[in-house]
């Protein structure tokens, strides 16, 4: 105890202890057990170099900045032969037990405002089910497809495992196999104010926040994930986030892309909607693939278009990825700089005790939290591989409570890529003119999870539901 407080003196952070004495000793220990988990050096190296920094530039020359190339989309997917080479390359692997599934939902989901883990959030139009729902039906049903067990990691946090791995188990993993659910919690890092003091956010209690989604590297690797993976014969991970139910979780193609190329981390990208759309850019910076966010790259830039008029910056990341398992081992123990996922800052509000010992709420941020992003493992891979997906089959993430990404608009974009299915298999239903059918309908992954899918299952129902409000096929 001793040592811990001279530790915490000697980094210029003993106000953690100001209130230690009217702390009872369940309570200290509590305090203790946070203290003794928090890399000092570590920390002292982030305040120097994110926190007290004066020069806040991204350091990238955007004069030598170059959009990535990727594989289009070609126009059928099912006659190019390359698509079609990587489609059977990918089913070997899928077949042969090589692939797990990866969500990292370790996320606090604060623009939602939804007062449990974001993948309990019941997101669909006609059964209401949960995001985590829609994952456990998309793996099983590939599991059943492909006839092998498909290994599902699931990335929580500190603060919210327990209500995760609950809400699992009350509803039986969703017909998964227990064994095959594998949950982990990511690391937590201290939050400091302005000048660079960890927060006391109760007298007992240090402010600790979910170390990123790029924590999941080391995640894997310090929680035994890693191992347990090698020791099923996996070898890569299809990465998603909890927050996009349209992800096509076991898509071959992709798996098959990323094996032919031999890449150690692969990505999908989406034609960015608009020139300013908030999403990151993938760019080849002096020969490597790296992500720029829209926060950091000039507008003039996002806005750029070639000779046919089209986005020179098209390449919008929307956080897919097939990952390596020896990749992320490696990333994850290694000590080496060079090797490592950096920081970033973001800057959040906190609460936290003022001097009297009372719990105050800020109204504007008055904390920095210190977080890393998977995508900055891409310069570190070899050969990374980026394929294009088509939006209505990939991508609508639930991150506001209204406008843009809600709930709204992702129960929307579900009900258009099931009627585009629906058209595409011969079946006309109303819509707008954005492809949002005049009625509810929804498709259970336990039916399909692709077009080509639906078309066959609907083409060998013996008999059509008659197409009405509130249709679900399952
Ligand atoms: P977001 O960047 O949307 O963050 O996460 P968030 O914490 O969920 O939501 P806000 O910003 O507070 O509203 C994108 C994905 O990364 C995961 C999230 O769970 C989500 O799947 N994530 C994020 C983690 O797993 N851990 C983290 O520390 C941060």
């Amino acid at each position: 105890m001793l040592q811990l407080k001279q530790k915490f003196e000697q980094a210029g952070q003993a106000h953690v202890f100001k209130f230690f004495d009217e702390l009872d000793d369940s309570q200290k220990k509590a305090l203790v057990e946070q203290l003794e988990m928090v890399d000092l050096q570590e920390l002292d190296y982030l305040n120097k170099t994110l926190v007290f920094a004066e020069n806040t530039e991204t350091g990238i020359d955007f004069e030598k900045l170059i959009p990535a190339p990727y594989a289009p989309l070609p126009e059928d997917k099912n006659t190019d032969t390359k698509w079609l080479e990587a489609k059977k390359v990918g089913e070997d692997a899928i077949k042969a037990g090589k692939l797990a599934a990866f969500v990292v939902a370790g996320g606090q989901g604060t623009r939602l405002g939804f007062n449990a883990p974001k993948g309990l959030y019941k997101v669909t139009p006609v059964k209401e089910k949960s995001l985590f729902q829609v994952f456990a039906e998309k793996i099983l049903s590939a599991s059943k497809k492909y006839g092998v067990s498909i290994p599902w990691i699931v990335m929580t946090s500190h603060i919210n495992n327990k209500a995760t791995v609950e809400f699992f188990e009350e509803n039986n993993y969703f017909g998964l196999n227990k064994n095959d659910v594998i949950f982990f919690k990511q690391g937590l890092m201290p939050a400091v104010d302005l000048n660079g003091k960890i927060i006391l956010e109760e007298k007992g209690k240090i402010a600790m926040t979910p170390d990123g989604h790029g924590g999941c590297l080391r995640g894997m690797v310090r929680s035994g994930a890693i191992a347990e993976l090698k020791k099923r014969g996996i070898e890569c991970v299809s990465y998603f986030q909890v927050d996009n139910p349209l992800v096509d979780i076991i898509d071959p193609y992709f798996v098959g892309f990323h094996l032919l190329g031999k890449s150690e981390m692969s990505s999908k990208m989406i034609a960015k909607a608009y020139p300013l759309e908030k999403v990151g850019h993938f760019c080849m910076l002096n020969d490597k693939l790296t992500v720029v966010e829209y926060s950091d790259l000039p507008n003039e830039y996002q806005e750029q278009t070639d000779e046919n008029g089209k986005l020179k910056f098209i390449a919008g990341s929307v956080a897919i990825h097939i990952v390596d398992v020896n990749f992320i081992e490696k990333l994850g123990s290694s000590q080496k700089d060079e090797d490592r996922l950096p920081f970033h800052r973001a800057n959040k509000k906190i609460p936290f005790v003022n001097d009297n010992g009372e719990c105050v709420k800020p109204e504007k941020p008055n904390g920095v939290k210190f977080e890393m992003f998977v995508f900055d493992a891409l310069p570190m891979a070899k050969n990374p591989v980026i394929i294009e997906g088509f939006r209505g089959d990939e991508f609508s993430p639930v991150k506001n409570a209204e406008g843009l990404d809600s709930p709204l608009t992702c129960k929307n974009h579900q009900k258009a890529q099931w009627r585009r299915w629906f058209a595409n298999a011969g079946v006309e239903i109303e819509a707008d003119a954005e492809g949002i059918p005049s009625i509810n309908i929804e498709v259970s992954p336990m039916f399909a999870t692709n077009q080509a899918d639906f078309t066959k299952a609907w083409n060998e129902l013996p008999s059509k539901p008659s197409i009405a409000d509130n249709l679900y096929l399952q």
